[in-house]
């Protein structure tokens, strides 16, 4: 038996690196799963990737009409839903000097507006002991140089995870799960050059208490954690899946 069976679960951005072990972890535990992304490649690879137990729908969170979209969709296919995992986002690094506008909105409209008006949309739609999941960051808690916006962004997740949470109260718990550096596609999309990242890279590795970068599975397992019944008396948390890096 699957901690998901007859389950229906939406993951935004899980079409590659957290939101698509995700995926393939919940289609393992017995769920239906409705992933989203944007990029035409990445969408058709997670489509033969998830197979026949995965729907994929091309949505770009930054843009609200087709948030709006994805749920008429999402009522017509499905009569509702029990896992909603809030994850698509990016990142892109640059000292306060670098910064402009564009980066900045790029990320508050993905990471913040984005994620909040995907999870207005799908509130409704979410059954009687269903939850909620926000993707934000260690972050939250540790202050990196270069990721000043990025942080910020990682911030108001958490605190949408903490009122709402309040607000859904005792309908749907909301939670939110806090990474580390996890080895993804995420890393060579930031906007910095190689060597940077590699710095960066080795850096994390050296200051993390266990001592490497993180794998997808981990978040795949604290996210079926937090959203299946296994969690059934846990709202409101952030949950650091970060080697230790946030709390030691
Ligand atoms: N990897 C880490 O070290 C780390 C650490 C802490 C937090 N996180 C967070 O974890 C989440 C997943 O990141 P990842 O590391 O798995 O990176 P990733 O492989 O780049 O995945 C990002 C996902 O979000 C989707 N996405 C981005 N913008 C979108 C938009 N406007 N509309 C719809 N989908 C969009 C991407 O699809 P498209 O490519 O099609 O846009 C992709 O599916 C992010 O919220 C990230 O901030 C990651």
């Amino acid at each position: 038996m699957g901690k998901l069976d007859n389950k229906i679960a939406l993951i935004t951005g899980g079409t590659t690196g957290i939101g698509l072990a995700t995926a393939q972890l919940f289609i393992k535990e017995g769920a239906k799963v409705i992933v989203t992304g944007r990029n035409p490649e990445t969408l058709g690879q997670a489509k033969t990737t998830l197979g026949a137990g995965a729907d994929v729908i091309a949505a770009d969170t930054s843009d609200l009409k087709a948030v709006e979209q994805l749920f008429k969709t999402i009522a017509e296919r499905y009569t509702k839903i029990d896992a909603l995992f809030v994850n698509a986002g990016v990142a892109k690094f640059a000292p306060l000097d670098q910064s402009s506008p564009e980066m900045f909105d790029e990320q508050f409209n993905v990471n913040v507006r984005g994620a909040y008006f995907t999870a207005k949309h799908a509130a409704p739609l979410i059954a009687d002991g269903g939850a909620i999941l926000f993707t934000a960051s260690m972050v939250t808690s540790i202050a990196e140089p270069m990721a000043s916006v990025y942080s910020a962004t990682k911030a108001a997740l958490r605190s949408f995870g903490r009122s709402l949470a309040s607000e859904l109260a005792p309908k749907i718990r909301v939670n939110t799960i806090s990474p580390g550096p996890i080895e993804t596609p995420i890393f060579g999309k930031l906007g910095l050059p190689s060597d940077v990242i590699q710095a960066f890279a080795a850096d994390m590795m050296q200051r993390n208490p266990l001592k490497r970068i993180g794998h997808v599975d981990d978040i795949a397992k604290a996210a079926l954690f937090l959203l299946s019944n296994e969690s059934s008396y846990v709202t409101g948390i952030e949950l650091f899946v970060d080697g230790g890096m946030a709390s030691l």
